[in-house]
C-alpha cells in the first residue's frame, strides 16, 4: 500500500490562530505510517486569481514561484487538509483564492491535474465562534463539491469552537475528535 503523505495547507489571515491549533491536534494523531507536510498561504501568499480563458479554452505552463510551490504540494498529498478559520460561513480569501488557482491548474497542458488528483481525500478543518456547527455548513459544501467536481473523496470537516486565539484548547469535543479524525472512516465511504 501507498504510504499516505498528509499536507495542510493553513489560510489564516493571523498566525497561531483556532484552526491552527486544531488542524495541529488533529496531526499528532495521524494514521500510522503517514508523513505530513505544512503550508502556510501566508508565507505563500497569491495575487487575486485571474482567469485566462478566452473563447478557445486556456492552456498553460506550469508556474513558478508561490503558486509553484503550491501546486506542488497539493501533487504530493495522498490527504489534503485544508485548514481555514470560518469567516461569513465559508473559507478565508486567502483559501478561496487557493481553491480559485485549482482552475487554473487545469488548463495547465500536459498536467491532467484532475486526473492526478482522483482518488486522493480531501479534508477540512475549521474553527468558528458559533457554538451551533451547522454554521459551518456552507464551508463543507462547498469543500464537499470541490471533491467530488475533482473526483477526490470527501474526508469530511472537523470544527471547533473558539474566537480568541487559544479558545478551541477548551473546545474538549472537537479535542476528542480531533484525537481520530484522520483515522476514522470516510464520511460515505463503502
Ligand atoms: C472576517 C471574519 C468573519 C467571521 N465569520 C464568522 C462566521 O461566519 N461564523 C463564525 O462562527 N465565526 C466567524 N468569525 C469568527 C472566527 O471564525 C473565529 O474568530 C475563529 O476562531 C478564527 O479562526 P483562526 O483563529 O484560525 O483565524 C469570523 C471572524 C472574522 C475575522
Amino acid at each position: 500500500m501507498t504510504n499516505r503523505h498528509f499536507v495542510f495547507i493553513e489560510g489564516s489571515s493571523r498566525r497561531d490562530g483556532n484552526s491552527a491549533a486544531l488542524a495541529s491536534k488533529a496531526r499528532e494523531h495521524l494514521p500510522e505510517g503517514a508523513t505530513s507536510e505544512w503550508l502556510n498561504l501566508a508565507d505563500l501568499p497569491l495575487a487575486d486569481f485571474e482567469d485566462p480563458r478566452g473563447p478557445e479554452g486556456a492552456s498553460q505552463v506550469y508556474p513558478d514561484g508561490n503558486e509553484g510551490v503550491l501546486l506542488a504540494a497539493t501533487l504530493r498529498a495522498t490527504d489534503l487538509v485544508l485548514v481555514s478559520p470560518l469567516y461569513w460561513y465559508t473559507v478565508s480569501a486567502p483559501m478561496k483564492r487557493y481553491l480559485d488557482y485549482w482552475s487554473g491548474w487545469l488548463n495547465i497542458t500536459g498536467l491532467r491535474f484532475r486526473r492526478q488528483m482522483a482518488g486522493r481525500t480531501l479534508w477540512g478543518v475549521t474553527v468558528g465562534h458559533a457554538d451551533d456547527p451547522g454554521q459551518a455548513d456552507g464551508l463543507a459544501t462547498s469543500l464537499k463539491f470541490s471533491a467530488d467536481y475533482m473526483a477526490m473523496r470527501w474526508g469530511g470537516l472537523l470544527y471547533g469552537i473558539g474566537d480568541r486565539p487559544g479558545d478551541v484548547l477548551r473546545d474538549t469535543a472537537a479535542l476528542r475528535a480531533a484525537e481520530t479524525w484522520f483515522s476514522a472512516a470516510l464520511v460515505g465511504a463503502e
